[in-house]
């Protein structure tokens, strides 16, 4: 039996944050023994909101690139390419947007809350094409599976129809992917807020341990232990959620009790944070700093990789322009 297929992506937005690889890239890493897994960088995607030549997408790929590879993502376990390295995936898009609906797409929930919180002009047909590109992206690989977070649902579900629909008008060629959601912890930013660029409350994967210490030094904690000797509250406390991400149960125990006691002081607890962070993140930054050094090493990665995805992805083309006669 093979491997069954899985395909995932993110778009080179800037480098990854630790939010990201707790929710993604370390699940991405454990699924690479189970499944034939392919994994691109969506520079195309980025596109649809970053459009004002204002971002250099090409490095920014590249520091995506190493952001997969330094936090374990195998190239020999691991398709790893860049989506515009493989211009199938862009004739696939030009085809599904022929038959896709204008109505499915301005249904998606994304849709029209980007297009109200973006303070960006999104009102382009890229950008309300952005799901269908996902569609040529994840159906090109014929995957069988999508890890995803809930706010992808959607889309995956949007691609299945788009399946649906090519194999009834044209004879059947694509599998339908299912959502391959996996619980992953959810970490809040360095002020208790969504961990999300826009709000500055990021730390990078790539960030110097020294730079991770000082923001952890600084992160806000609960606001009712104004003193050493004032208990608090540590589900009230940003500095608790990386806790329950990172550190051992016994320490999550120690912190809980400590905080609410006052038996142990914030600057403790911060210390005994960035210890836990190093041990997840210790050996990711090494292999970056390696990688940065040796930029040569991650494109020839990412050359190989695209050279099989295109492999690949042009087996499905011939099908696609034979079931429709093109
Ligand atoms: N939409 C995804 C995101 O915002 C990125 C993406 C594009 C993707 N194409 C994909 C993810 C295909 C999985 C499969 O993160
Ligand atoms: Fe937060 Fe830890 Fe201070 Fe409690 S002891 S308020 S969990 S930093």
């Amino acid at each position: 039996m093979p491997k069954p297929r899985i395909l995932s992506g993110t778009r080179p937005t800037g480098r990854m944050h630790l939010g990201n690889y707790v929710g993604a890239l370390a699940n991405w890493v454990r699924l690479q023994d189970e499944y034939e897994s392919f994994c691109f960088v969506a520079d195309w995607h980025s596109l649809t909101t970053a459009y004002d030549g204002r971002t250099d997408l090409r490095d920014s790929s590249v520091q995506v690139a190493i952001d997969y590879l330094a936090a374990g993502l195998d190239p020999e376990r691991t398709t790893i390419f860049v989506q515009s390295s493989v211009p199938e995936h862009a004739e696939l898009h030009l085809l599904f947007s022929m038959m896709t609906p204008l109505g499915w797409l301005e249904r998606v929930p994304s849709y029209k809350e980007m297009q109200e919180n973006l303070d960006r002009d999104i009102n382009t047909y890229g950008f309300l094409g952005y799901p269908v590109l996902q569609a040529a992206d994840i159906l090109i690989y014929k995957a069988d599976a999508v890890p995803v977070g809930e706010d992808q649902v959607a889309h995956v579900e949007l691609v299945r129809e788009i399946a649906r629909r090519f194999n009834r008008l044209y004879g059947t060629v694509f599998p339908e992917p299912r959502s391959l959601l996996t619980a992953t912890p959810k970490l809040a930013g360095t002020d208790g807020r969504k961990m999300s660029k826009s709000y500055g409350n990021t730390i990078a994967m790539g960030d110097p341990p020294e730079t991770v210490r000082r923001a952890f030094m600084t992160m806000m904690t609960d606001p009712a232990r104004k003193r050493r000797t004032d208990a608090g509250n540590p589900d009230r406390c940003p500095v608790f959620g990386f806790h329950k991400v990172f550190s051992g149960t016994e320490t999550v125990a120690e912190v809980d009790q400590g905080c609410r006691t006052a038996g142990i002081g914030c600057v403790d607890c911060k210390k005994w944070l960035f210890e836990s962070h190093q041990g997840t993140f210790a050996p990711i930054y090494e292999r970056r700093v390696q990688y940065e050094k040796n930029t040569g090493q991650v494109v020839d990665v990412l050359r190989e990789g695209a050279a099989r995805a295109r492999g690949v992805a042009g087996e499905t083309m011939g099908a696609v322009r034979e079931a429709m006669k093109i």
